[in-house]
């Protein structure tokens, strides 16, 4: 919140813009409340590149707007890289990496997550951390 901003630099004697620049600027500090799941999707090249507009796609559907709390809870943010590139795309739903993403894996993820069930952490074909795709003992 913006008190706790305004306390921090105080604390730190520093201007309370320079406190909020940095707020701002972080993806992982929020100015608000962002549901029990927060959906980070990474949009930088690698993701990019390996299909994350299908990703936000599927967000956008099941979810709702960028930035919004669906009524089930959930909210989606796309951010920067979040350091998965050779599993990409990835995605960031509140501690956890899932990896190895398209529009349907995504889909079913957000749906388990409606569902309340678990979901698989890492990998969503069965990749073993970052191994070549082509090992042969991945499920897709
Ligand atoms: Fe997406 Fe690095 S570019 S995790």
């Amino acid at each position: 919140s913006r008190d706790i901003v305004e306390y921090v630099a105080d604390y730190l004697e520093m201007p309370f813009i320079k406190a909020w620049e940095v707020v701002t600027f972080y993806s992982m500090y929020y100015t608000k409340y962002n549901g029990k799941y927060l959906v980070q999707v990474c949009g930088t090249t690698p993701c990019w590149l390996r299909g994350s507009d299908k990703i936000k796609k599927a967000c956008v559907e099941l979810v709702g707007k960028e930035g919004e709390v669906s009524s089930d809870s959930i909210s989606w943010l796309e951010v920067e890289c979040l350091g998965a590139c050779v599993n990409a795309p990835a995605v960031q739903i509140n501690e956890d990496y899932y990896e190895d993403l398209n529009y349907e894996n995504m889909i079913d993820l957000i749906n388990n997550i409606k569902k309340k069930k678990s979901i698989k952490v890492g990998s969503q074909i069965g990749r073993v951390s970052s191994e070549p795709i082509n090992t042969g003992k991945q499920n897709a």
